[in-house]
């Protein structure tokens, strides 16, 4: 599948089937984060594939009840160490993290599998359940799966205009 072709495919699912993703696919998926950039290429983003029953009830709860999290079949949690503000001020991890999971979500869209990017968690709460060392932070959670039925609609996107614009503000 072309690039262009997964970026308008991806969509927010929060309705999973209970079929299991495929071993081979989640490889895939996970590759796609492993070539990711990251600042200085220092590389220390984690991916956490979370398949255990209880540990997605878990993240359920830890992401705020939202239930849908808990029904996908597996989730990925996103968390990188040696956290640093970069010059421009931003979080070097933080996007770190961000770059990974939308190649890994683009992926997983190409391989008809969808999820939702789930900003509202408690990092604290998802620290504790999976073990994750203090000093690690972590950006992003997505539960991911395939469709319990894809209705082909997906959301409205501004016009170019309101985008995009050349030379100044
Ligand atoms: C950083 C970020 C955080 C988000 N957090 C949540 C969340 O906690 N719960 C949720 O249901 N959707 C969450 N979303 C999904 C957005 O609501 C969704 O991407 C947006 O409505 C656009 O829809 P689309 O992804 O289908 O294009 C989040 C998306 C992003 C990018």
């Amino acid at each position: 599948m072309e690039i262009m072709e997964a970026i308008k495919e991806r969509y927010s699912l929060r309705s999973f089937s209970q079929k299991e993703i495929e071993p081979e696919k989640l490889q895939k998926i996970l590759e796609a984060g492993r070539l990711a950039p990251t600042a200085a290429n220092q590389q220390r983003t984690r991916a956490i594939v979370v398949t255990d029953p209880k540990l997605r009830k878990g993240m359920a709860e830890a992401c705020s009840n939202q239930k849908f999290v808990g029904e996908a079949p597996a989730i990925l949690v996103l968390c990188a160490d040696d956290e640093r503000i970069m010059r421009c001020g931003q979080s070097a991890r933080g996007i770190d993290c961000a770059i990974a999971l939308s190649f890994m979500c683009l992926e997983a869209a190409a391989l008809g599998i969808e999820g939702c990017w789930i900003g509202s968690f408690d990092p604290e709460q998802v620290r504790k359940l999976l073990s994750i060392p203090e000093g690690y932070v972590i950006p992003a959670v997505y539960p991911l799966g395939y469709p319990k039925e894809d209705d082909g609609v997906r959301r409205e996107k501004k016009p170019m205009e309101e985008f995009f614009v050349s030379n100044r503000f």
